[in-house]
């Protein structure tokens, strides 16, 4: 199989939550577009402490219910991650900060990190997926929508790149 042409990593703190949406709704629409074998899509937490588990049962009901499969496994983000990706996306401004931590004092690191909200036209600038964990229901469905909405924008934003090579 060729190489990717992009590859994306999807960015909060438990990797439980949030990214695994993101990663599963972007996996999703990549597939529809019929770009699978050119983006590569990856998720982490800044934090360790639910590596190894599945998503969280509530973004896995939430998501199963509209059509997306969540199939990631938790990890932690390393430094080295910041080479090995295009796109570093954080769902909330304290993610985006972690990661800038991460970024080795006078190395340009090959991703670009920004905020994945960023790419949803319809979001103000500088908006969070919220953090759903401690909350009820209803944030779970708002970081879906979140989700699907910016992962349209961030598709929009990849396509001239990817269409002549499709
Ligand atoms: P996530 O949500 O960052 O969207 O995966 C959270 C999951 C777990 C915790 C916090 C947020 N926690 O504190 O364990």
């Amino acid at each position: 199989m060729k190489a990717p042409l992009i590859s994306v990593c999807f960015v909060c703190l438990g990797n439980i939550c949030r990214s695994p949406t993101a990663e599963g709704v972007f996996r999703r629409k990549v597939k529809d577009r019929g770009w699978e074998h050119l983006v590569a899509v990856d998720s982490a937490g800044t934090a360790a402490y639910h590596e190894g588990e599945q998503a969280d049962r509530r973004s896995r009901a939430v998501a199963h219910r509209r059509g997306y499969d969540l199939d990631s496994i938790a990890r932690q983000f390393k430094k080295e991650d910041l080479d090995r990706f295009d796109y570093v996306l954080a769902m909330d401004a304290q993610n985006l900060v972690d990661l800038q931590r991460l970024v080795v004092q006078g190395h340009n690191p090959k991703a670009r990190l920004a905020l994945l909200r960023d790419f949803d036209p319809s979001a103000p600038q500088g908006s969070s997926v919220p953090d759903p964990y401690y909350g009820g229901a209803r944030g779970f469905d708002e970081v879906l929508e979140q989700c699907e909405r910016a992962c349209d924008g961030l598709l929009d934003h990849l396509a001239p790149g990817i269409s002549g090579r499709a």
